[in-house]
């Protein structure tokens, strides 16, 4: 089994994702604000210095001069964190003075100013350039100022450090209210869980709907519309254990009477009698507690099990009509057979089919006339018909609906039985997808059973 999926976790996962995303975003969004702030203060700084080394190249004689005071160079250079170059060169003169090793930024128009990242010394710098033509000489000079990145990266690390902290903060208020919010959310759900969980396992009553949120009133419709199948289903249940209680008590009262009755006899004619009688009614309860068992075979649950195979009407009929025709004899009743040359298939469990059959066979042979006709028929095509008629006094019309109800017989029947073998042919013949009909037979006399199977090749419901 799969392990089932959280409700709140879910929610609180995807929530978590969102944040932690939204948060890095931010976080990359800072980190280069900040960078472009640090390398904005210190850009600045940069320049100021290019453009003030520029101001001390001098040409002298046609010569390029760069007179720079100790005291300014050692005011210029001096800085406690990062290291700081400068070059001076022309095109003509080559390098003028500075650190030689300080590369030069592309080529840039007179006047102008270009920055970069260069590396000196194995070291990243920030690199300030700026190109000047000093009085008559016709030289251009480049100047160049560059500095290590230390405190810009220093001072990056430090904006980035100073909203890392609320962003943090902020993430575990988030997911924290976002956890509550979930909790709260989802508390309909387990309270009604809990209300569910708490009721006693008779009490199939509707869940009230009142107080619940949209969302889970479909939910507990479909709860209720099921406790109310259900409860219907269990008040049928109950009625049918008592019914069959009662129906057994009869027989089953019979045979101790009648047990009784044979061992007080005072002779053996009165022994047999008593005896006779006493077949008769253990006949009685075991038919009873076959139909019984029939009916509970036709359950859901058992009804699982069994296997649906293609199965021939017409080898059925012939197959069962064999085994009724000793009865027949014995009511002296002309059982004849029409069934055709071809097979008429259905899809089915041949058992149940068999046994649905046999509950219409003997009610013809019981209910219809002694010395009179039943008939068993089969007519193929893509819906199937199994019938069984007879010419016996027939049912009356108004009747032929509750005869199929449990225990139902009709008024005034003297044979023996206990109302059990339609109610058994009708739930077979929906368990085959069948309906079942019934009619006057032949010259409208007697009546006519007819079992009429679905569309063959259509699945059978489960
Ligand atoms: N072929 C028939 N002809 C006349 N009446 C019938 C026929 N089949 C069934 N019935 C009537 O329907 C009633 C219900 O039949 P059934 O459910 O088989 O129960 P049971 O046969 O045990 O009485 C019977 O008691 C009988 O009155
Ligand atoms: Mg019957």
């Amino acid at each position: 089994m799969q392990t089932p999926f959280s409700l709140r976790a879910g929610l609180l996962l995807r929530l978590g994702v969102v944040l932690v995303l939204l948060l890095a975003l931010d976080a990359l969004a800072s980190y280069f604000t900040a960078l472009h702030f640090a390398n904005l203060v210190y850009d600045r700084w940069l320049i100021d210095s290019t453009r003030s080394l520029a101001q001390a190249v001098r040409s002298e004689h046609g010569l390029i001069q760069f007179d720079l005071p100790r005291v300014a160079l050692q005011v210029f250079q001096f800085d406690e964190v990062d290291k700081t170059y400068f070059k001076v060169s022309s095109a003509r003169q080559g390098f003028i003075a500075g650190d030689r090793e300080l590369p030069d930024n592309a080529p840039i128009q007179v006047g102008g100013l270009r920055l970069s990242f260069a590396a000196i010394h194995g070291q990243r710098v920030r690199l300030v350039s700026t190109r000047i033509v000093p009085g008559q000489v016709g030289d251009a000079v480049t100047v160049s100022v560059a500095e290590t990145l230390i405190k810009r990266s220093t001072l990056t690390r430090e904006i980035l450090l100073g909203m890392a902290a609320p962003q943090i903060g902020l993430l575990g208020t988030a997911l924290v209210l976002a956890w509550i919010g979930v909790f709260r959310g989802l508390k309909p759900l387990t309270d009604l869980a809990t209300q569910i969980e708490a009721r006693d396992q008779n009490n199939l009553s509707p869940v009230p709907q009142s107080g619940l949120p949209r969302e889970t009133r479909v939910l507990v419709a479909r709860i209720n519309d099921l406790l109310a199948r259900l409860s219907q289903a269990m008040r049928a249940q109950k009625r049918f254990v008592a019914d069959a209680a009662h129906q057994l008590r009869t027989p089953l009262a019979a045979v101790l009477l009648h047990a009784e009755r044979a061992e007080r006899a005072p002779d053996t004619p009165t022994e047999r009698e008593a005896l006779r009688a006493l077949h008769r009614s253990v006949e009685r309860a075991a038919r009873l507690s076959h139909q019984l068992l029939a009916l509970a075979r036709t359950d859901p649950e058992a009804i699982s099990a069994i296997e649906l195979k293609p199965v021939d009407l017409t080898s059925l009929a012939r197959r069962v009509g064999e085994e009724w025709i000793p009865r027949a004899l014995q009511r002296d009743i002309d059982f004849g057979l029409a069934v055709p040359d071809e097979p008429a298939i259905v899809i089915g469990d041949e058992r149940l089919l068999s046994e649905m059959l046999s509950n219409l066979i003997d009610n013809a042979l019981r209910y219809g006339n002694a010395h009179g006709h039943v008939t068993l028929m089969v007519e193929p095509g893509r819906q199937p018909r199994l019938s069984v008629q007879d010419d016996g006094p027939g049912i009356p019309v108004n009747e032929r609906a509750r005869i199929f109800e449990r225990f139902y017989r009709l008024p005034g029947g003297t044979a023996e039985g206990c109302g059990l073998g339609l109610a058994i042919v009708e739930e077979l013949a929906r368990l085959h997808n069948a309906t079942v009909e019934v009619t006057s037979g032949d010259d409208n006399r007697g009546s006519r059973f007819t079992v009429v199977f679905g569309n063959v090749g259509s699945s059978l419901p489960t």
